[in-house]
């Protein structure tokens, strides 16, 4: 447990305005900070963030609490947790815990971020202290990072034996599920040795924008033809590539400043800036640049700066970057370097100053880099190629959200390619009108993929060929139903009417993922609507699927023999505390419909446009929200006590005063 005085020391640290920062753009106001709530949908700001105070409370959903509670709602971690994320952002040092992933209220997540965190601290002291890490020692220092600089970045190495992490991990008591959920163990062929992910290499731990490890990039030292030169820590619960941009913890600050942000390709390339003193820049980890990634970068920033080497990123590249920047609503500018150079070697040739001045002098908006690129081309001049150049202009164009920065760019590129801008404006409509369609298509393409994915699955749970006719007589599959929605129908089924008013007044049959089931959950809330009995017999007498659906629900524990109504009996009321079952399988439910929701928004959402697209990250936030507040709760804490809870805690209570008296 953390002492309470290390706790008011970080709650003393932490900077709210600070910390909500990361997920809300904040306006100041008269007596703090004013934006839009990040715990539901809403167009006008009614969330508020009072510094002196250091509590945030949104007038629209009643959301609010200290930078703890934040931090909680935000990350989907528990309080402890909270503190500690805090407590490495602001440099506070806690007493460590004994382990501390064996806390049963930890989540997965934690004990994730906890062995990403242990095993970034013994990398860290490998590089500095081992003998086997001089060649690394040597290299970073031949490349000119300071010891401050390594510090910052957190780098480490991995010794090449092979297991001394997970040795490391066993001496400490860590459990070796949770550096496989990290991703850094893997398992063999065979699935039964398991070894370090990363070998013999210098490690770039990558930070979210709390200061949170969730995940590595590991080096290799001597370039070589059959390893990888760079090897990167697999998805996990944790770790998003789509949604990560590496350096932003160091570097989030100066972008809000700075308001822009300086997109390289390397990791290097990050922290060689970082240490010549320009800090807005943040990389990908060697992949194209997404939507959301965007979306992250836009609460810092309202620019973007990329810097191409002139050697590498094709235009296609480019240019879908580009429109991706400008649908998110983001200003964005392009630099070219020099030949030959990328802006690890740049800046290390000219420094802070040469670079600034460099960019100055060469950065263009993407409408002018575009032209660039095609007069060099040799297409802007050539009035054959150039009416399809000003088209594809016109596309990136169409992207912006903003209609009067669409103007804007119109009578730019009005004025230089001497087109009139009536006929641009023209041509704008027809590429907006056209787009809007071919994003409709997109959508209903994806919607029908996989509506086609789903029928199939459906028909897997009966496993004849001819459907139609057979089903009746095909045994119901046992795969894809999960336990716990067996598990609610099961205990409708034993404890009836209390039961059934309690779950009916939490869940509704939406949330159940196999049909089956949420058609016999239906079934049983409408005969108990109706006043008919509901039990196990009824639905025993009754057609296919219900019997051997029966027997997945009820019935694995024990068979249905001649003399079975007895046993039955017992069996099925053995639950020793039916109410509380009935909420850890209530919380499983709410947690897979809400995950099923995400997934299935954000598929939409990568077809939407404009105010849809909007309208659907907003919903996404709220749903991740939701499941986040959820996840974090003890299924008793999350959902109410029963009626029939309360009645029987009464009367116990009743005759134990009785007795006493
Ligand atoms: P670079 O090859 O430019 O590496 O790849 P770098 O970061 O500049 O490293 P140095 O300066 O040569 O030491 C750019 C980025 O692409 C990803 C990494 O994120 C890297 O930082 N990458 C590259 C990989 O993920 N795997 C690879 O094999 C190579
Ligand atoms: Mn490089």
């Amino acid at each position: 447990m953390i002492p309470d005085d290390k706790k008011e020391e970080v709650r003393d640290a932490a900077d709210i305005v600070d910390v909500v920062s990361d997920y809300v753009k904040l306006k100041r106001t008269g007596s703090g900070f004013a934006g839009l709530c990040p715990f539901h949908n809403e167009k006008t700001p009614s969330f508020h963030v009072t510094p002196g105070m250091s509590i945030y409370k949104c007038f629209g959903c009643g959301a609010g609490g200290d930078v703890f509670n934040f931090v909680m709602e935000m990350e989907g971690i528990g309080f402890t947790e909270s503190i500690r994320t805090l407590a490495e952002r602001y440099n506070i040092i806690l007493p460590a815990e004994n382990k501390p992933e064996y806390d049963p209220s930890h989540t997965d997540k934690e004990g994730i971020y906890h062995a990403l965190r242990f095993a970034g601290i013994y990398f860290h002291r490998t590089l500095m202290e081992h003998e086997e890490a001089k060649t690394a020692r040597d290299y970073l220092a031949k490349r000119g990072y300071t010891k401050e600089t390594i510090r910052k970045f957190g780098l480490g190495y991995t010794l090449k034996s092979g297991d001394s992490l997970k040795g490391m991990a066993e001496k400490e008591a860590l459990k070796e599920e949770y550096l496989h959920k990290a991703g850094l163990l893997k398992s063999d062929a065979n699935g039964v040795r398991s070894y370090d992910t990363f070998r013999g290499r210098l490690m770039f731990p990558i930070f979210n924008p709390s200061k949170k490890v969730i995940a590595y990039g590991g080096r290799i030292l001597k370039d070589s033809k059959k390893a990888p030169k760079y090897i990167n820590s697999p998805q996990t619960e944790v770790y998003n590539k789509s949604e990560v941009l590496y350096g932003i913890h160091a570097a989030k600050n100066e972008i809000r400043k700075e308001k822009e942000a300086i997109l390289v390709e390397g990791y290097t390339d990050v922290i060689t800036m970082h240490q010549a003193g320009v800090r807005n820049v943040i990389a990908t980890s060697g992949t194209a640049l997404t939507s959301l990634q965007m979306r992250i970068l836009s609460r810092y920033a309202d620019t973007l700066l990329m810097i191409y080497d002139s050697d590498s990123a094709g235009q296609a590249a480019m240019t879908r970057g580009i429109d991706i920047a400008l649908t998110e609503g983001l200003g964005i500018r392009l630099l070219q370097l020099p030949e030959g150079d990328d802006p690890d070697s740049f800046v290390k040739q000219f420094g802070k100053e040469g670079f600034l001045g460099y960019k100055k002098e060469n950065s263009r908006d993407f409408l002018s880099f575009l032209i660039q690129g095609a007069d060099q081309a040799g297409e802007w001049d050539d009035p054959v190629t150039k009416p399809k150049v000003v088209g594809r202009l016109l596309e990136s164009i169409a992207c912006i959200p903003d209609v009067m920065s669409r103007e804007t760019f119109v009578q730019k590129l009005a004025k230089e390619s001497k087109i009139g801008d009536r006929k641009l404006f023209e041509r704008l409509d027809i590429t907006m009108t056209k787009k809007k369609e071919s994003d409709k298509r997109a959508k209903e393409r994806a919607g029908r993929f996989e509506s086609q994915h789903n029928q199939s699955e459906e028909a897997g749970t009966f496993n004849g060929k001819q459907q139609n006719q057979k089903a009746r007589r095909e045994p119901v599959a046992k795969k894809k139903m999960p336990p716990h929605e067996k598990e609610i129908v099961r205990l409708l089924l034993v404890h009836q009417e209390n039961m059934v008013k309690y779950i009916g007044s939490l869940i509704n049959e939406e949330q159940f993922e196999n049909e089956l089931l949420r058609n016999f959950f239906k079934d049983i809330m409408q005969r108990f609507e109706s006043g008919q009995k509901i039990n196990v017999e009824t639905y025993a007498a009754m057609e296919h699927p219900y019997p051997e659906l029966l027997g997945e629900i009820v019935m694995e524990r024990f068979s249905l023999s001649e003399r079975g109504n007895e046993k039955r009996d017992k069996a099925l009321g053995q639950d020793s505390d039916p109410y509380r079952t009935a909420r850890g399988a209530i919380k499983l439910l709410q947690l897979h419909f809400l995950d099923n929701l995400v997934t299935k928004y954000s598929e939409e959402y990568e077809q939407a446009e404009g105010d849809d697209k909007i309208r659907l990250n907003k919903l996404i936030q709220k749903i991740s929200l939701n499941r986040s507040k959820i996840s974090v709760l003890t299924p008793n804490k999350a959902y109410p006590e029963a009626e029939a809870e309360i009645i029987k805690r009464k009367k116990e209570l009743e005759s134990k005063q009785q007795g006493l008296e």
